[in-house]
């Protein structure tokens, strides 16, 4: 996996978290160029970050709020200016075990009024202006 992930350009959302953490870790510890860490919590995130570093990776840290597709693309333009581009997304950014009626959720949402890991998740949709 190592040579798969070497010169990648790696964005692991929710990377304060449990999920997060651990697969930004191990993208490092695989030797991803640089493993991008994306989180509401900035200090947990410079934790994170900081941990990566100690063991010889290359992390960035991005404070953002993806609970909505203004904050998703906010965070896409920021790491199109800041890297030019975008290999690996892992998008674990979520609020577990929220109840949330999926058939509810419109095209366009703000989280904040369902605060569900399913509408974070749906927001990974405007990353896709980063594809190609
Ligand atoms: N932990 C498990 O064992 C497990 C197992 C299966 C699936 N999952 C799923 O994986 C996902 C992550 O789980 P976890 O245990 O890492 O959760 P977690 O609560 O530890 O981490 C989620 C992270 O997302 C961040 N976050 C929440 N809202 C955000 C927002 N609007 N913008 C940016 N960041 C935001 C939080 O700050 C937190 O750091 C969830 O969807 C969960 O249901 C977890």
């Amino acid at each position: 996996m190592g040579v798969q992930l070497a010169d990648k350009i790696v964005l692991v959302t929710g990377a304060a978290g449990g999920v997060g953490r651990a697969v930004a870790a191990r993208m490092a510890a695989e030797g991803a160029k640089t493993v991008l860490l994306a989180d509401l919590a900035p200090e947990p995130l410079a934790e994170v970050a900081a941990g990566i570093e100690a063991s010889g990776g290359s992390a960035g840290s991005l404070v953002a709020d993806l609970g909505s597709a203004g904050g998703c693309a906010e965070l896409v333009s920021r790491v199109a200016d800041g890297y030019g581009r975008l290999d690996v997304l892992v998008h674990t950014a979520a609020v577990p075990n929220s109840p949330v009626d999926f058939l509810s959720v419109p095209d366009e949402v703000e989280a904040r009024g369902h605060n569900s890991f399913l509408v974070d998740n749906m927001n990974a949709y405007s990353c896709k202006s980063l594809q190609g």
